[in-house]
């Protein structure tokens, strides 16, 4: 290792931001570690093509195995590592299953972050390590203004949303009390062709891809008029490094300013393969939720002024591009 260069650490490494965000660091020149958790089948494959023997010594990614409701792993992994950075991305992140487990889900996606600074403090490594939440567009809920900022009140409306704007809160907290370089980015829905297959975009765009190649008959889904502020995992990840990467730590919101409802994305997707959604999509009341979020609109100034960030990808081009990526996963029988 050389001086100079950073060692990151990414909990969730193999979510969708994750690995996008695991290959943007090692473009960097980083050391990556991840977390990933024990599962009976395994869940490594959206960085196995980045992985690399744990026996290599000039390593320059590693996983490690931990769980952020475990506080000795994450004390551990932290001890060992002594990062110079932080990502938080491991979650239970999907609003509909919080209500379905909401103990869980406010243990990994509240106490989970606390585990991680507490561990910071533990160690001492509050002037060296900084540290990135994972916030969310979620926080707001039923919005209190349109559209949000960083001093929008939060309304969170799932146990999911509830979780998380602890975690923004203890987030904020430890960096007031220690000192520490401490950021939550708060990032409204971000997509991509990595997205998890349960959420309303990707389970779209795979649908498209079945459907255009007679191997799906209908899609069942759930509220078609909610409206979110939809951008691309691509750029979104880079926020998350830019925001360690300031002077002073702070709290963005990052999106792109611009709203879509769940119909508008059926249309692209759906006409890009020549189809009309009308004729395949059923409402199913299995998809709607407890609470909804009707409406998220980001105004991204503050990370368009102080972090020169803004989004390089729209909404359209993110659409076609999980259906061409789901038409060549279908192709290839990959899925
Ligand atoms: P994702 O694809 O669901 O990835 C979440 C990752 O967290 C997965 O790798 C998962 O591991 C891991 N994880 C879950 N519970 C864990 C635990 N107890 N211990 C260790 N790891 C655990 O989510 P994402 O879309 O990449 O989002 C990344 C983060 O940003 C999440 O915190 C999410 O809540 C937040 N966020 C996402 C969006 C968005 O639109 N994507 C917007 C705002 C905020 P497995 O692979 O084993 O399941
Ligand atoms: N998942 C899903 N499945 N959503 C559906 C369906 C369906 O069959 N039908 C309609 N929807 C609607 C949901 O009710 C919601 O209003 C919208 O589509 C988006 O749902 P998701 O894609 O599940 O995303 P989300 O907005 O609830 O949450 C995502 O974005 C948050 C940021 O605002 C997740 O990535 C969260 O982790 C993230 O914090």
């Amino acid at each position: 290792m050389k001086n100079n260069q950073k060692i990151a650490l990414i909990t969730g490494v193999n979510g969708q931001d994750g690995a996008y965000l695991a290959e943007l660091l090692l473009k960097k020149n980083y050391i990556v570690h991840g977390v990933k958790r024990r599962s009976s089948s395994i869940n490594t494959f959206r960085v196995d093509h980045i992985y690399q023997d744990p026996h290599e010594k000039n390593y320059k990614f590693r996983l490690h195995y931990g769980d952020i409701t475990d506080s000795s792993s994450v004390s551990s992994i932290i001890k060992k590592t002594k990062p110079d950075e932080i990502y938080n991305l491991a979650a239970q992140s999907h609003v509909a299953v919080s209500f379905e487990v909401p103990e869980y889900t406010a243990n990994a996606d509240a106490l989970g972050p606390l585990r991680i600074l507490e561990a910071i403090k533990f160690h001492k490594l509050q002037n060296k390590t900084k540290f990135y939440q994972a916030g969310t567009s979620e926080m707001f809920g039923k919005v209190q203004q349109t559209p949000q900022t960083e001093k929008t009140p939060f309304y969170p409306k799932s146990p999911y949303a509830v979780s998380k704007v602890y975690a923004h809160w203890i987030t904020k907290n430890y960096r007031e009390s220690y000192n520490m370089f401490a950021c939550n980015g708060i990032l409204f829905n971000h997509e991509s062709p990595r997205r998890g297959f349960e959420f309303v975009t990707r389970k779209i765009s795979l649908a498209v891809a079945k459907i255009k190649n007679n191997l799906q008959k209908e899609l069942r889904l759930g509220n078609l008029e909610a409206k979110r502020d939809w951008g691309h995992a691509r750029d979104y990840i880079e926020a998350m490094w830019l925001m360690l990467q300031q002077n002073d730590p702070e709290d963005y919101v990052i999106g792109t300013g611009e709203q879509h409802s769940v119909k508008e994305f059926l249309e692209i997707a759906f006409n890009h393969v020549n189809l009309n959604y009308q004729d395949y999509v059923k409402i199913d009341k299995a998809f709607f939720r407890p609470a909804e979020v009707e409406t998220l609109l980001a105004d991204p100034f503050n990370a368009k002024k102080k972090l020169k960030w803004s989004p390089k990808i729209n909404f359209e081009n993110l659409v076609k591009e999980m259906v061409e990526s789901d038409l060549k996963n279908v192709k290839d029988k990959v899925i």
